[in-house]
This record gives structure tokens, C-alpha cells and sequence, in this order.
């Protein structure tokens, strides 16, 4: 991925907070945006961990669980259409749109290493976690006969030692991010495989 750094530390206007885009006009949005299928699932499966994350362990309530989920959702919205561009274009749209800065935030957040935003809150932290190594999950699986059906997260954890399986996945970007959260690679695998392998 190329260095889109976007120069920038604050998003929205606090006094959008609590204001959410239902969660149709998402996907709608993902379906204008988004003709690749592979992507939009690729956004679909970091929704549904981001929102299973946000009730299993965070204990959020219906609409801070909906933030983390649009966050997932519409992370890499602007990615097929606007390579150059990425992560700008989706953060504008959901300005004009006056969205909840923590989901804007959120987004802004999900490559720190490309984008120049340190994550900050958990949601932040999560979607950076969760973003390349659901990528990675994915790509394990289908390379299984039985895709998601008996995937091992050790034989995960032993694919990212093998520099050319998903050589684009960048192993130093999931181990700085498990870094920052208190859970380890090998556990956020098993959260990862369990929430998206139904995801369609
Ligand atoms: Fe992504």
C-alpha cells in the first residue's frame, strides 16, 4: 500500500457524536463504491468482528456496537475507486455526512503506518488489529478444502511465518498492532475465525 499520510489530527465535529448512518445506508454506500465482491466482503468480515468485539468484550451497548460496526464496514470504502486517494475520500463523504466523529476517527485510524494516525480509543486500536489480520484469515481459509470448516488458529500463526503465503500482508503492521491491545495474535485469530467464517 502506498503512503497516503493525511496530514491530519482532528475528524468530524463533536457535535455530530451519536450520530450514526443506518447501517443500510452503509451498504448502500459499500455497493456504490465498493463493484469488487472480494473487497465487500473484505469489509463485511471487519464489521462483523469489530461489532462482535464491541459486545463480547467491550460490553457496548446497541449504539456504540453500531459504531464500531459501520466503522468496519466502510473502512476501505473509498480503496477500489480512489487507490490514491485512500482514506481521505471515505473520511470527507462521512464529514459531509455529519458522522460521529469516533467512527471517522476510526477509520482514520486503521493503517497508522500509511495514513500518519496513531489509533487512540479501543475502537481505534481494534479495527487496526483486526483489519489486516482478518485479510489474512481469509486468505488461509480459501486456500482449504474445507475453507473455514476445522482452520486451526495455530495453522494461521504458522502461515504469517511463512513470508510468501499473503506476501502483501504486512506481518510487522499486525505485530505492532497486537502490541498496543491486551490480547494475544494467537487468541485475536481464534476471535477472527469464529466471527467472520459465516459472513457472506
Ligand atoms: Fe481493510
Amino acid at each position: 500500500m502506498a503512503t497516503h499520510n493525511l496530514n491530519r489530527s482532528s475528524f468530524g465535529d463533536s457535535k455530530n457524536a451519536g450520530n450514526l448512518i443506518p447501517l443500510e445506508e452503509a451498504h448502500s454506500l459499500l455497493n456504490e463504491w465498493v463493484p469488487n465482491e472480494r473487497l465487500r466482503l473484505h469489509m463485511k468480515q471487519v464489521a462483523a468482528n469489530m461489532k462482535a468485539w464491541a459486545m463480547e468484550k467491550e460490553n457496548a451497548d446497541e449504539q456504540t456496537a453500531l459504531k464500531w460496526e459501520l466503522a468496519g464496514l466502510l473502512h476501505d470504502a473509498d480503496w477500489e475507486k480512489y487507490p490514491d486517494d485512500h482514506c481521505r475520500i471515505i473520511i470527507e463523504e462521512l464529514e459531509r455526512r455529519n458522522t460521529d466523529p469516533d467512527v471517522i476517527r476510526c477509520i482514520a485510524s486503521h493503517g497508522p503506518n500509511y495514513f500518519g494516525v496513531e489509533p487512540v480509543s479501543k475502537m481505534d486500536k481494534m479495527i487496526y488489529a483486526i483489519d489486516e489480520l482478518s485479510g489474512f484469515v481469509h486468505a488461509a481459509a480459501l486456500i482449504r478444502p474445507t475453507r473455514y470448516d476445522g482452520l486451526e488458529p495455530k495453522s494461521v500463526l504458522k502461515r504469517l511465518k511463512t513470508p510468501s503465503f499473503a506476501a502483501q500482508v504486512s506481518r510487522e503492521d499486525i505485530n505492532d498492532a497486537i502490541s498496543r491491545i491486551d490480547i494475544s495474535l494467537e487468541e485475536l485469530i481464534y476471535f477472527i475465525i469464529d466471527h467472520q467464517k459465516d459472513v457472506d
